[in-house]
């Protein structure tokens, strides 16, 4: 098997366009905006639904990641290199789940489902950080975001230095052979 399932490379790049956009709109312009401001409102909203969405195709993914055959694991001679390959990929996995859990467990605590989209009319608290699970989200944030940048320069590092056609993996195209 020369490369992963056509369904879950369509994932693999879907989720990823999305969780950019939850990553940085989350932390770029709706974190910096107070929790007073009317248009809070809308971008907590499309975040939530952002966030529903990836919750949606990663449990797609995984089932699909558990039940299709795809290509052994690289062998790069270094034992280290491919140990950290496999548990990165479970970190990512598993932090993408964390910032969707942490940030239902927020949204619950301040009643967000109701306010946003119950029409409950009820105020935003004044900060999220009144609950816990908002510093849970932050630094799922954190490490989330330095797996993807270690994710990224490791697949370009195999690429363009390694040489191993490694992007090839997770394309589209013949998979036998
Ligand atoms: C939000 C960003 C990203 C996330 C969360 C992510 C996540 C993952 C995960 C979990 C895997 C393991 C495949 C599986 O078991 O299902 C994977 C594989 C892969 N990713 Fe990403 N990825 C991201 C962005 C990128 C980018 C930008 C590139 C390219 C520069 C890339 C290149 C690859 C490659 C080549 C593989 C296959 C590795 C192999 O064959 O062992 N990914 N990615
Ligand atoms: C993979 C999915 C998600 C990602 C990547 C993500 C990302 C982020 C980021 C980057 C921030 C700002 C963090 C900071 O600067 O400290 C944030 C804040 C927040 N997120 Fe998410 N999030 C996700 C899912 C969710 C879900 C599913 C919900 C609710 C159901 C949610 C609710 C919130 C809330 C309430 C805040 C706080 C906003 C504030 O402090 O003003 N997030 N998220």
């Amino acid at each position: 098997m020369k490369r992963y399932h056509p369904a879950l490379v369509a994932l693999h790049w879907i989720t990823m366009l999305l969780l950019f956009a939850a990553l940085l709109g989350g932390s770029l312009n709706m974190a910096p905006m107070a929790n007073s401001d009317p248009e809070k409102l809308e971008i907590l909203r499309l975040h939530m639904i952002i966030g529903n969405v990836i919750l949606a195709l990663m449990v797609l993914r995984l089932g699909i990641r558990l039940r299709s055959q795809h290509p052994p694991s690289v062998n790069t001679g270094n034992l280290l290199q491919d140990k950290a390959a496999g548990l990165a990929h479970i970190g990512l996995y598993l932090l993408v789940f964390v910032m969707i859990a942490s940030g239902w467990a927020t949204a619950l605590a301040a009643d967000l489902p109701a306010i946003l989209f119950g029409g409950s009319g009820a105020a935003l608290p004044e900060d999220f950080y009144e609950f816990a699970p908002r510093l849970v989200h932050r630094i799922g944030f954190i490490l989330l975001s330095l797996l993807i940048g270690l994710h990224i320069v490791a697949a370009l590092y195999h690429q363009f230095v390694q040489k191993d056609h490694l992007l090839a993996r997770m394309w589209f195209g013949k998979r036998k052979g």
